[in-house]
C-alpha cells in the first residue's frame, strides 16, 4: 500500500448501527496510523456530525481492543442527510440542503478521504457528495443485507444469528405449550434476514416482503401442524404484508434518512391466527437485540477486509466507490452502481427454493 498522498483521512458511521462498525474504523485507522503516520479524523455521529462540524482525532488507543465490539466508537444517527438536514426543534422544524456546509467542513479538516460506513442511505450521500467532487469511498454496512454491489453487508450475519437463536429458544418453548410463536425480525424490504434465520431456526412458516402472503396459507399450516407436532414458528419480516393488505408502519420522521419506520405485522398475524384458529399464540418481536452485541467472526474479518481494501483504495485515487464482496474477493465498485435500488431475495434464490424445498410455507 503507498499511502503518501494521504495525510488526514476522515471516518464516519451512519444510519442505524450493527455489530462490526468498530472493526471497519480498527481496519482503517491502524494501518493509516501505524505504516502511514496519517491523522485519522472520526466524525462524530455520521453526516449529522459533520454538518455540525463535531469530530475528534482517533488515536492508537482509541481503536484498542474493538475488534470485538458492537456500536460504534464514533456514534451514529439517522438524521443527517446533509441533502435533507432537519434544522430547529419540533414545530420550528424545517428541513434544508446543508451540502455546501459538509463541504466547507471537510475543506476546514484537510480531509484527503471520507470513508463512510454505512447502508443505502450514508451511500447514497456519499454518491452524491462524489459527484460535487468530494474524495469518498463507501463501505457496505447493515443488518438488512439489502444493498446492491455486493454479495453481502457486513452485519447481516451477526443480526442472523441472533436471530437464529432466538428461533431455537422459541421452538422449545412453543413444543413445551403446543402454542404457535410468531417471531418478527428486521430487514425494511428485503427479506434476507428472516428467510436465511428461518432456514436456520427451521421455522414452519418464513414470510418476506418479496412474497405477499395469504392468509389462508397461515392458517391451513398452523391447523395442519396443530394435529401434528402441535407447535408452529412463524418467522415474519417486517417488510411483509398480505396480498389484500398495507405494509404495517410503526411511524413517520421527515428528520430520518429514511421516514418510514416499519413494525407491527407480527403482533397482526398473531391476533388474526389465533382468531381464525382458536390456536394460542405470542408474539416476539426481536427489535434491536438484532443490531447489538458482539459480532460474529464472519462480520469481524469482512468488516476487517472491506476496511483495508477501503483504505487501499483511498491510497491508490480510487475515490467515488464502496468495498465489496464479489465471489468471495473483496474489491470496489462504482458508488452509482450501489445506489438507488435494493437488493432483495430473488424469485430464483436457492436459500428460498430450499426452504421450500423442505416444506416450509412460504405464505403464497
Ligand atoms: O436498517 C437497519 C434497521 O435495523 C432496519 O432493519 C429497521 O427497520 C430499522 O433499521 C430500525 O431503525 P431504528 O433503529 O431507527 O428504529
Amino acid at each position: 500500500m503507498a499511502l503518501h498522498k494521504l495525510k488526514r483521512i476522515g471516518i464516519l458511521t451512519g444510519g442505524g448501527d450493527c455489530p462490526g462498525l468498530n472493526a471497519v474504523i480498527r481496519s482503517v485507522a491502524k494501518p493509516a496510523m501505524s505504516h502511514f503516520h496519517a491523522s485519522v479524523i472520526g466524525i462524530i455521529d455520521g453526516f449529522e456530525g459533520l454538518v455540525e462540524g463535531r469530530t475528534r482525532e482517533l488515536s492508537p488507543f482509541d481503536v484498542l481492543g474493538i475488534i470485538n465490539q458492537g456500536g460504534t466508537i464514533l456514534g451514529t444517527s439517522n438524521k443527517g442527510d446533509p441533502f435533507h438536514f432537519p434544522m430547529g426543534e419540533r414545530s420550528n422544524m424545517r428541513i434544508v440542503d446543508a451540502s455546501d456546509q459538509v463541504l466547507t467542513n471537510i475543506r476546514n479538516l484537510q480531509l484527503d478521504v471520507l470513508i463512510a460506513i454505512g447502508g443505502d442511505g450514508t451511500q447514497t450521500i456519499a454518491h452524491k457528495l462524489s459527484e460535487m467532487g468530494v474524495n469518498i469511498i463507501g463501505v457496505p454496512k447493515t443488518i438488512d443485507n439489502d444493498l446492491m454491489s455486493t454479495d453481502i453487508t457486513f452485519g447481516h450475519d451477526s443480526a442472523r444469528a441472533v436471530a437464529t437463536e432466538a428461533i431455537d429458544r422459541l421452538q422449545t418453548t412453543a413444543s413445551a405449550h403446543h402454542r404457535v410463536m410468531v417471531m418478527e425480525t428486521m430487514g425494511r424490504y428485503a427479506g434476507w434476514i428472516a428467510l436465511g434465520a428461518g432456514v436456520a431456526g427451521g421455522a414452519d412458516i418464513i414470510l418476506i416482503p418479496e412474497i405477499p402472503f395469504s392468509w389462508d396459507s397461515i392458517f391451513d399450516s398452523v391447523l395442519k401442524r396443530s394435529k401434528g407436532a402441535k407447535f408452529s414458528i412463524v418467522c415474519v419480516a417486517e417488510g411483509a404484508r398480505p396480498r389484500d393488505g398495507e405494509l404495517a408502519i410503526k411511524e413517520v420522521d421527515r428528520k430520518r434518512t429514511d421516514p418510514v419506520r416499519l413494525g407491527g405485522i407480527g403482533e397482526l398475524i398473531a391476533k388474526r391466527i389465533e382468531d381464525e384458529t382458536g390456536l394460542e399464540t405470542r408474539t416476539t418481536v426481536l427489535g434491536h437485540v438484532q443490531r447489538g452485541g458482539s459480532p460474529t467472526p464472519y462480520d469481524r474479518i469482512l468488516a476487517t477486509r472491506f476496511g483495508t481494501v477501503a483504505l487501499q483504495a483511498a491510497s491508490n485515487g480510487d475515490f467515488g466507490t464502496m468495498a465489496s464482496l464479489q465471489r468471495d474477493r473483496v474489491c470496489t465498485v462504482p458508488l452509482k452502481d450501489a445506489v438507488g435500488k435494493q437488493r432483495l431475495v430473488p424469485e430464483d434464490s436457492q436459500l428460498l427454493f430450499a426452504a421450500r424445498a423442505l416444506g416450509t410455507c412460504m405464505g403464497d
